[in-house]
């Protein structure tokens, strides 16, 4: 672009404004303010205790930034995208705080290494918060199977009644699935957990730095080793994505059952009024708006995660301005992924169980064939023969508009000679539970010890 051109003067300016605002990263990379304080005290340390500058400038440029972190905590702080990002606006605040002392700041520095500071820093506090909230909505589960620990409700394959199982047990799977999320994120975390700076624009620095100090100083678990490594990678943040993704197809699809319990075809749960909303139009109305979102909302996660993972795939090393594109789709996974959990752990706890209406499914189907079956089979019938003879009722039982437990005993007799009268017995919804007592199986017992695995290992990680 050129002066020269007749409209050259008003085209360029407003051009060169509308550059900067495109390349600009303060509107979103702002909110790590404090980890970039917090990274540049580290480093202005390191650089006087290798005198690389002196003790004298070093607490200047120390007493600075904190007065530069207590403006912008309090909301007295002007960001300006003339200066870019957080690192020019923090150090522009310096210098015009403290002179031009502030300008050794950036000694031994390059903002590739310092983005990736920042970065990492921020995530490890991420990692925490958001570890804390799995804890509460596991939490909230263990509560509510402990609560319903005597209800039984039909266990669903295919979306079609299997067999009887307990409500707890169906709860306690989510709980599962949720330490294992938490698992991942510890993952994240240990990966977070390794020091960049250091490594200057891509190369070192000439000047004697000690990255131990800086590592010790910010309580960093280790260092990366390669300085192109250091600027170059962003695996930490696509770990903290696929982590997110798959912590958010969890809550999804618990949100997709307590979509249809919550329908009248169900009539499983109710939300508690708090946490749904009504229509417009119509009168009778209560939608499960928060499970939906939820639902919904994990389809931008894993929109980030392919982002991510497609802005990176052909980046040459070290540092490229694509890099810059690794922000706004984590911070907001951040927020979803945090906001889901919250939201989840209170329609969790709000719950009402509808134990009536679960006790009515278990009672009208046919979920207890399999235990028809198997009570020949503990007569020493093949279990294929007793599956065979176990289908056979149910077909009688279909066209004559019966359940299993209206025949009569000479019914039963019909079909095999081995029935008992204890056969009314053996396929109750409770015996049917009860005897499914193998490990991790859905007996009274088996959700006794599970409850109690949950509790010492929600302890042990609080
Ligand atoms: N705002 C930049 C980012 O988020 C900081 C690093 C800029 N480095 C550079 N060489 N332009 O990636």
């Amino acid at each position: 672009m050129s002066n020269k051109q007749l409209w050259g003067g008003r085209f360029e300016k407003s051009t060169d404004e509308m550059i900067n605002e495109f390349q600009a990263s303060i509107n979103f990379d702002k909110r790590m303010y404090r980890e970039d304080i917090e990274g540049s005290i580290a480093h202005a340390k390191m650089l006087a205790a290798q005198k690389i500058i002196s003790e004298d400038d070093s607490q200047k440029i120390c007493a600075g930034l904190e007065k530069i972190l207590k403006k912008i905590d309090s909301g007295d702080f002007e960001f300006k995208i003339a200066l870019e990002d957080i690192h020019m606006n923090v150090e522009a605040a310096l210098t015009e705080e403290i002179g031009a002392v502030g300008g050794k700041l950036h000694t031994a520095r390059s903002r590739n290494d310092q983005v990736a500071l920042d970065t990492h820093l921020y995530m490890r506090k991420q990692v925490r918060e958001i570890q804390k909230l799995i804890l509460e909505l596991q939490k909230a589960l263990v509560d509510a199977a402990e609560k319903n620990s005597d209800v039984i409700f039909p266990g669903y394959t295919h979306l079609q009644r299997a067999q009887p199982i307990l409500f707890a047990h169906h709860l306690l799977a989510y709980f599962f699935m949720l330490k294992r999320d938490f698992e991942r994120f510890e993952g994240v975390y240990s990966r977070a957990d390794i020091m960049p700076l250091g490594a200057g624009a891509l190369a070192g620095t000439t000047l004697p730095i000690d990255r131990n100090f800086v590592a010790r100083e910010l309580k960093f678990g280790e260092i990366y080793q390669n300085s192109l490594d250091a600027v170059s990678d962003r695996d930490y943040l696509l770990e903290f994505l696929s982590a997110a993704s798959i912590l958010m197809i969890h809550l999804s699809r618990f949100s997709e059952e307590i979509i249809f319990w919550c329908s009248r075809e169900f009539s499983f749960v109710e939300l508690d009024d708090a946490h749904c909303t009504g229509s417009s139009m119509m009168p009778q109305k209560k939608n499960p708006d928060v499970p939906e979102l939820v639902r919904g909302k994990a389809g931008r996660v894993f929109g980030h995660l392919t982002a991510l993972l497609t802005t990176i795939k052909a980046l040459p090393l070290a540092y490229n301005k694509d890099l810059q594109e690794d922000k706004e789709g984590v911070f907001d996974a951040l927020d979803t992924v945090k906001f889901s959990l919250s939201v989840f752990a209170q329609i969790v706890s709000g719950m009402k169980i509808r134990k009536k209406n679960m006790r009515r499914a278990v009672e009208e189907d046919f979920s207890n064939a399999t235990d028809v079956a198997d009570y020949l089979v503990k007569k020493n019938l093949p279990f294929r023969l007793a599956h065979e003879v176990s289908g056979k009722i149910v077909r009688y039982c279909i066209e004559k508009e019966l359940y299993i437990k209206d025949l009569t005993l000479d019914e039963f007799k019909k079909f095999s000679p081995l029935f008992e009268a204890d056969i009314f017995d053996a396929i109750k919804p409770e015996t049917c539970v009860a005897a499914r007592n193998s490990q991790g199986g859905t007996s009274p017992r088996q959700i006794e010890l599970q409850i109690e695995f949950a509790r010492s290992w929600l302890e042990k990680n609080s």
